[in-house]
């Protein structure tokens, strides 16, 4: 980004960078649990749920690259490492159902996860409000993605 692109953004650049980067790997671990879903996911409606799966597994990863654009016009790099990405991340550990049959469980797994996401950039964009408003448009656009991916697991836990 440019120097008046810059200056505009009216908080601590690392600050930024930092909880941007947390999000990022967020993004990525999100892709890598759902990417793995579509390819273990077993049972009769295996082809249903591998596609949803895998759709959300490109959806989370185009999150983490619009991420990555705003770090780099914020002056920074997204952590390098798959390690750091974990620990970033901060989402604890991911278990999906010995039962590769029970859709449900892994259901439950992705909700929790679009609920992690929902708190981190609804902080996100509380915080850069009327600061910096470039990361606010990208929070709050990725956060209405979020409450939306919420709400289509939360009615296919319903079905
Ligand atoms: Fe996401
Ligand atoms: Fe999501």
């Amino acid at each position: 980004m440019g120097e008046k692109g810059r200056q505009i953004a009216k908080l601590d650049h690392k600050w930024l960078v930092a909880e941007l980067s947390k999000a990022y790997a967020f993004e990525w671990v999100v892709h890598h649990y759902a990417a793995l879903a579509a390819n273990i996911v077993s049972g009769l409606r295996t082809p249903v749920y591998s596609e949803i799966f895998k759709k959300a597994a490109e959806g989370e990863f185009g999150h983490a690259n619009k991420i990555a654009k705003r770090i780099a016009e914020l002056g920074g790099e997204p952590p390098e490492t798959l390690s750091d990405m974990e620990k970033l991340a901060g989402f604890g550990k991911v278990s999906f159902p010995k039962d590769r049959n029970d859709i449900k469980g892994f259901i439950k797994v992705f909700l929790k996860m679009e609920q992690h996401a929902i708190a981190l950039y609804d902080n996100l964009a509380q915080k850069t409000h009327g600061k910096d408003l470039v990361t606010h448009e990208l929070a709050e656009d990725l956060l209405a993605d979020e409450v939306a991916e919420e709400e289509e697991y939360e009615n296919m836990l319903r079905e």
